[in-house]
């Protein structure tokens, strides 16, 4: 049987600025989820919030990219930004920044992650489990580094050494700089792991779009990699991503995967989108309310039933106390970076902020500057 992961995300609206979105928000979505559940739409649903975006994760027949997929997750964030608007809530319909999407929602706002394969339950994959991460407040390559160091590093995944694993992985990467349509390069990890290297350093121009095994063909990862920004030719929050990734036997295991978030490593995002601060790992359904306005990312976990179900629980990753050594050393990495304001690396570069205010800003002085006339002066 043919199966699809559907993970939507958008930011419709939230509370006391932008820190989570309201219950009734999240009730509306848990009921539309549950309703396209009754009428055979989806086969399973499960609705979560991390800081202001909500997430709809969910499993269908219907393939990726599918008008009645993807509308439903519309209709369901229009009737939560609906809620949100009568409530006065801050950013009501922030990403639904297009009028009425042509059916796929990839360029209309939400985040998309999606993945499609066979499933059998037996082969090389008797057991289908896999984990969604959802960030808030970061840049579209936040994943880059540490889905690099999970699928390929032996430093971080010993699995990659394992005869499943060992011709390692193939990477499409994406240029998010390309409006004119999805421009995507595949190369080889590890024969190309320095290009691939090369190419992801750049968190807010390329970005892992999907990850493949190249033993078995089949897909790992699939990542939404979109810049708001080139969407609607200004800045509207930050991009905030999401990530499907399987795991398990021919993939790695999912310390393995989420080791590399140990270091929460720095990325674009934070307070109006302009600061580099590291990148917290937190249970699900966490507000954005510490002192900064911290990048921070969820993972919960799923298994597949032989029907596609997976509602037998999750598995909330970041829950883990030992992840609070890790939160810690975040909130060090963040003050050390935040007492240095406004100056140089702390700050994004204003190429990247040039759809934000801060051009407004700039420009206006920049305009200003004159030649000096006398050069001894
Ligand atoms: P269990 O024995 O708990 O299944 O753990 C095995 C394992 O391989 C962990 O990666
Ligand atoms: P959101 O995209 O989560 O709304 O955050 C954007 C922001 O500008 C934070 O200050
Ligand atoms: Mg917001
Ligand atoms: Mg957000
Ligand atoms: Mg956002």
């Amino acid at each position: 049987m043919r199966i699809t992961l559907s993970v939507i995300k958008a930011d419709v609206g939230s509370i006391g600025g932008h820190t989570k979105p309201s219950e009734r928000m999240l009730a509306c979505a848990r009921s539309e989820v549950a309703e396209a559940q009754e009428r055979d739409l989806l086969i399973d649903g499960f609705v979560a919030h991390t800081g202001d975006d909500i997430a709809l994760i969910m499993s269908h027949r219907r393939g990726k990219g599918h008008p009645e997929i993807h509308r439903f997750a519309w209709n369901t964030f229009m009737k939560a930004t609906q809620i949100a608007r009568e409530d006065g809530l801050y950013g009501a319909g922030q990403d639904l920044l297009v009028d009425a999407p042509s059916g796929n929602l990839r360029g209309a706002g939400p985040a998309v992650a999606e993945i499609e394969f066979d499933h059998t339950l037996a082969g090389h994959r008797p057991a289908e489990s896999f984990m969604v991460l959802a960030a808030d407040k970061c840049g579209p390559g936040a994943y880059n580094l540490p889905l690099y160091l999970a699928f390929a590093d032996p430093m971080y995944c010993a699995g990659l050494m394992l005869p499943q694993m060992i011709k390692g992985f193939r990477f499409r990467i994406i240029d998010m700089d390309n409006t004119k349509g999805d421009s995507i390069l595949e190369l080889d990890a590890p024969e190309d792991a320095y290009h691939i290297a090369a190419l992801l350093r750049d968190n807010e121009r390329f970005g892992i779009d999907a990850i493949i095994s190249r033993t078995h063909g089949e897909q790992a990862v699939a990542v939404s990699a979109q810049r708001l920004h080139a969407i609607a030719g200004k800045y509207t929050g930050k991009d905030d991503p999401v990530a499907l990734v399987r795991n398990q036997g021919i993939f790695p295991a999912p310390e393995e995967l989420l080791s590399p978030f140990a270091k929460a490593h720095y990325v674009g995002g934070d307070a109006r989108g302009s600061h580099v601060m590291p990148l917290m790992p937190v249970p699900l359904n966490t507000a954005v309310t510490g002192m900064y306005c911290l990048p921070i990312v969820s993972c919960t976990g799923f298994s597949l039933d032989r029907a596609g179900r997976f509602s037998s629980g999750y598995t909330d990753f970041f829950g883990n106390p030992a992840w609070d050594e890790v939160r810690r050393r975040a909130q060090q990495k963040a003050i050390e970076m935040r007492s240095q304001g406004w100056s140089g690396a702390a700050m994004l570069p204003y190429a990247e902020l040039e759809y934000s205010g801060f051009r407004e800003t700039v420009g206006k002085l920049v305009e200003r500057f004159k030649m000096r006339k006398d050069a001894a002066a």
